[in-house]
């Protein structure tokens, strides 16, 4: 198959990109580069370029003659969508229109969308499964949810096959330690502990200590990039023109913030400086997928199953990568 990845150049977008190559599709990445990085592409083929821009983006879909896509450019801090939410409403929301029109001009009819487990925000219910009410907590998860309701509302009314995947937190890298997490600044908690351990920063601030959770700090299902990449690749090629699926990508574990900490003590073998912290703005207390759904359907099973092992693949490339991909 040929697919245009948006966002390609990203931590999930290149991880998929080079999956779905070494699967045997046809794959190019289109990136604007303001949050990705040119060297995570690989030897795959990068075309700069904003999915604002609506010509550009149906040239290169006709040029290529893509059948498919996989879309992952989009604004994706929590926090800062809290501050800056202007952003990630014409970013993610202005974006997807886009790119949906430019798909409708090129006549590409099949698309994955890189949803967020944040769209079910405060529910009281985990393991999550996708039939959860949505009750997004944030700006970003909000934007995130709109495009859910564009896609199928495109999809009902143009003809569209799509797949949306709700994931959790993508963590870790590449086994062969070809790529790994790497956003500058940095927001994410195992890059962020790492860089601790590396000396790159004095100390790690727990956000939050008195969350409804058992000790106190946020919840998150920690899933490895790879079975994320794995999974859209199952995706992507049961996605034809009469679908429109929706799955949770998730380890089905929960870590808090403190256990992360403590497995990233075990792998590097020191330990962590810490303090507390206020709660960070749009942060729900506990997400951790249900995913039956998706080994039920799809034949979906995760190759990492133990927190320490997606840790160890993270620290190996920190290691070896200290100034991750290096200034743009
Ligand atoms: N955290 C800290 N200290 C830090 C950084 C993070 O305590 O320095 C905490 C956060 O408050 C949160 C947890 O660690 O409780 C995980 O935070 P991340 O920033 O690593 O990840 P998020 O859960 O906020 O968000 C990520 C992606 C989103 C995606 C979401 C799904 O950034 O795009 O996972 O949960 F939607």
């Amino acid at each position: 198959m040929k697919i245009l990845v948006t966002g390609g150049a990203g931590y999930v977008g290149s991880a998929c990109l080079r999956h779905l190559k070494q699967h045997g599709h046809d794959a190019i990445a289109y990136d604007n580069l303001i949050e990705g990085h040119p060297s995570a592409v690989g030897d795959c083929e990068l075309i700069i370029g904003d999915i604002a821009d609506t010509d550009k983006l149906t040239k290169t879909l006709n040029d290529f003659d893509a059948e498919a896509v996989m879309h992952f450019a989009a604004a994706t801090y929590v926090g800062e969508s809290v501050e800056n939410p202007e952003y990630h409403y014409r970013n993610n929301i202005g974006g997807t229109l886009s790119l949906l029109n430019a798909m409708r001009k090129a006549g590409v009819d099949r698309m994955l969308f890189s949803s967020t487990c944040a769209t079910y925000g405060n529910s009281p219910k985990v393991p999550m499964s996708e039939d959860q009410p949505q009750d997004p907590y944030s700006p970003y998860a909000r934007t995130k949810l709109a495009v859910e309701w564009m896609i199928r509302d495109f999809a009902h009314a143009y003809g569209l096959g799509f797949t949306l995947l709700r994931y959790f937190n993508a963590s870790g890298a590449s086994r062969d330690g070809a790529f790994g997490e790497y956003h500058n600044p940095e927001t994410h908690l195992i890059p962020i502990v790492l860089q601790t351990l590396l000396g790159q920063r004095e100390s790690v601030k727990v956000f939050g200590n008195d969350y409804p959770t058992a000790d106190g700090t946020c919840i998150r299902d920690y899933i490895h990039i790879e079975d994320l990449a794995s999974a859209h690749l199952l995706a992507i090629e049961a996605t034809t023109r009469q679908t429109a699926e929706v799955f949770n990508v998730g380890t089905g574990q929960g870590q808090s913030v403190l256990e992360i900490i403590e497995s990233c003590e075990r792998v590097a073998g020191r330990e962590v400086p810490r303090q507390w912290a206020p709660r960070r703005p749009g942060d729900p207390p506990a997400l951790v997928a249900d995913p039956s759904k998706l080994k039920t359907r799809l034949g979906w099973a995760p190759r990492y199953t133990s927190i320490d092992e997606t840790i160890a693949t993270a620290w190996r490339w920190h290691e070896s990568h200290p100034e991750g991909y290096g200034p743009r």
